[in-house]
């Protein structure tokens, strides 16, 4: 497992999904935040739903910043026959995921395939103090969904690892919660929106405050989501995934839990959390 020691500020982000516009976009907006590549980090499934997988590849490598393996790398690194999400067999989910990955499995070069086959699974961060661990499901599990309302496993994934802030990907939807002096990040993702009814994507940024304290936050990112939907709808394999591009509604629910299926469409809020460096000491040494 790669250990990076990191200053802070940093910009963390998931799930490109193959939507180059939405990597240029969160490019831009590391550019305007004056974050390098070298504290930019991404949790994984730079392929997916979208029409550009070996563009959005070459455009991250390009942008040499960190990227932890996803699924859908893990899956396409290998030459799997599925994207690995565990999806029940016929289920609407199921369904969608075979079209976009056989549209990847089809155009994504083997040299790409080799550059997903050697990402880390998981990246351990000293931040400051700090010590975080970067996953893309879980530490444990890397196609397990972790969904805010998840109390329970979210305190059991943050009670199984030694670091006192995990930065997860995998599920799509930005959250930021506590469990015993412990905190889960999961920024969202850039590539698809968040199911909350608008077109954005999301981000997350760990930020030092004037008296040392480690800020943790979530932030709306707009691309040309017409764009990638048009794209999308050319390569004529699913339009369902260029629909949800335009109205920020995903097109099946079938993984989300009860609360955040019940959350469909209402806007999400941009959150900050603060950990004391008090906190991060005892945290770090623990
Ligand atoms: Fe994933």
């Amino acid at each position: 497992m790669p250990t990076l020691e990191l200053e802070p500020p940093l910009l963390v982000f998931g799930g490109p999904y193959s939507n180059l516009r939405a990597l240029e976009a969160m490019r831009s907006e590391a550019r305007r935040l004056g974050i390098p590549a070298s504290r930019t980090l991404c949790t994984g499934d730079v392929v997916a739903y979208c029409a550009e997988p070996e563009e959005s590849i070459a455009f991250v490598r390009d942008w040499g910043i960190h990227v932890v393996q996803g699924n859908c790398e893990e899956q396409l690194g290998a030459s799997a026959g599925d994207c690995g999400c565990g999806f029940v067999e016929d289920s609407a989910c199921d369904r969608l995921a075979k079209s976009w990955y056989e549209h990847a499995d089809r155009v994504v070069s083997r040299a790409s395939r080799a550059w997903m086959a050697a990402l880390p699974k998981t990246i351990e961060l000293t931040i400051g103090d700090l010590r975080a661990l970067a996953v893309h499901g879980t530490a444990r599990q890397i196609n397990r969904f972790v969904f805010a309302s998840q109390r329970q496993v979210i305190a059991e994934e943050l009670a199984a690892t030694s670091a006192s802030l995990v930065i997860a990907g995998h599920c799509g939807i930005p959250f930021i919660a506590r469990s015993a002096g412990k905190v889960w990040l999961n920024p969202g993702v850039i590539g698809m929106p968040a199911n909350d009814g608008t077109p954005d994507g999301w981000y997350g940024l760990v930020m030092v405050t004037h008296d040392g304290a480690l800020r943790l936050s979530t932030h709306r990112l707009a691309h040309d989501h017409a764009g990638a939907a048009r794209s999308l709808r050319s390569a004529h394999y699913a339009d369902a995934y260029a629909e949800a591009l335009e109205t920020g509604l995903w097109p099946s629910l079938d993984v989300l839990p009860p609360a955040e299926r019940a959350a469909t469409g209402r806007p999400l809020q941009e959150l900050t959390v603060s950990l004391p460096i008090d906190n991060r000491q005892h945290e770090a040494h623990a």
